[in-house]
């Protein structure tokens, strides 16, 4: 056991090293006491969620403003989180960060494909929304990342800790709010509801935003005890 302990903390302090200076920001957030910064997201599970975390998801989804997409979105890791709020919240985090990056990727495609015929006006929005997605994306991972630790702290995390550390993670959601909404504020002009580039940005941004309240709303939810 405690070989396995040690073993699993010299493989932490190697990755550790490894993403320490892409984590370096994230890391100096984070209070001492968090050892290993997993930015990586969970993998989708292949597994039926127990019939408690069924149960779980549907109360916790019916305190956010889109219980449904919640609940779809969030069933697949249901043997992940079972009944803890700050796994679900990860999950929600990591859910709302694979969604932030495909509307990055799919901007900046449009960016770069072009768009013959598209008004200058509607172009300079997309890049717009290209570089305000791949901010939201690069906090959204954040979020994830400080739920992971806070996750891997378990019952060690206590009072201030946990305040900290759910403070950090609703800091980076707040900035992917703020990002996603710039993006579709810059879509809201008339001249943009005639360009079918900027009507996929904007049909996708509605959804990332939803997402995201999604993940706030599980953060708050987490008990301070
Ligand atoms: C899930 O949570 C329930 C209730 O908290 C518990 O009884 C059950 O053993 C847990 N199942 C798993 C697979 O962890």
């Amino acid at each position: 056991m405690q070989e396995a302990a040690m073993a699993s903390a010299r493989r932490t302090s190697l990755s550790f090293l490894m993403v320490a200076a892409a984590v370096v920001a994230s890391a100096s957030l984070a209070d001492g006491a968090a050892a290993s910064p997993k930015a990586t997201p969970q993998t989708s599970p292949q597994c039926f969620a127990p019939p408690s975390a069924v149960a779980f998801l549907r109360q916790r989804c019916a305190t956010t403003l889109y219980r449904l997409v919640c609940y779809d979105a969030l069933i697949p890791y249901g043997c992940t989180f079972n009944t803890s709020h700050v796994k679900l919240a990860r999950a929600a985090a990591d859910v709302n960060a694979a969604r932030l990056r495909s509307l990055s990727l799919r901007t900046k495609e449009l960016v770069s494909r072009g768009s013959p015929g598209e008004s200058a006006g509607v172009a300079a929005v997309i890049r717009d929304c290209a570089s305000m997605a791949s901010s939201a994306s690069n906090h959204a991972k954040e979020t994830a990342a400080e739920l992971a630790r806070l996750d891997a702290m378990r019952d060690a995390a206590k009072g201030s800790q946990l305040r900290w550390a759910m403070s950090n993670a609703k800091t980076w959601l707040s900035a992917a709010m703020t990002n996603e909404a710039t993006c579709a504020d810059g879509l809201g002009f008339s001249g943009a509801a005639v360009s079918p580039a900027a009507r996929e940005v904007i049909a996708e941004v509605v959804t990332a935003k939803q997402y995201t309240s999604i993940a706030m709303s599980l953060v708050n939810a987490i008990p301070l005890s």
